[in-house]
């Protein structure tokens, strides 16, 4: 009998958000990013209210990881927030946001989604070949298919990118935790 383990895998929560409880604060935006992209960051964007709705929301989503990451309870807070309003073909470069627990983002006025998340051993799949002529059976690139209310949760040291578009908002951010092991 063959027996099957995923090692190392990469949790992708998805979900929905309620954008009526979403309030986004006086936009003052500022270019960010290599394509200057027109963008404010601050636990202020939102309103009091939409802070704690959403830290719920995304409870219930750590909820789902929690024993796959060996975490027995978790109070979690949000470390960062931020609204990227693209236009004009923005873009971002591939990034990370490391040094977090999980980074979300919420598709909150878009037409379409243009993220793009990249395989955490992309370098060594590749192994020099561009994307387009790898033969490799693994996948290096994940296309997600989300639309206006949806919502995405994933481990802050996965690289992502965003394609060139001028589709309108995302508010996104990093969460951090308390947590208490299972073993502690
Ligand atoms: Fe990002």
């Amino acid at each position: 009998m063959n027996e099957i383990s995923i090692l190392f895998g990469t949790p992708l929560i998805s979900s929905t958000v309620d954008l009526d409880k979403i309030k986004v604060g006086p936009t003052n935006l500022k270019k960010a990013y290599l394509s200057q992209t027109p963008n404010r960051s601050g636990i202020d964007l939102l309103s009091k209210e939409s802070i704690s709705y959403l830290k719920s929301k995304l409870a219930t989503m750590v909820e789902e990881v929690k024993n796959l990451l060996n975490i027995k309870s978790c109070d979690l807070y949000i470390q960062h927030i931020w609204l990227n309003d693209y236009q004009e073909k923005d873009y971002q470069e591939s990034h990370a946001h490391a040094g977090n627990g999980f980074s979300f983002i919420i598709y909150y006025d878009t037409l379409k989604c243009n993220t793009i998340l990249e395989h955490p051993a992309k370098k060594e799949i590749l192994c020099g070949q561009n994307p387009e002529e790898d033969y490799s059976i693994y996948d290096t690139h994940f296309a997600l298919n989300k639309k206006n209310g949806d919502i995405i949760m994933f481990p802050s040291w996965l690289s992502h990118f965003v394609k060139p578009n001028s589709d309108g908002k995302t508010i996104a951010g990093n969460i951090n935790f308390r947590k208490i092991l299972k073993n502690d």
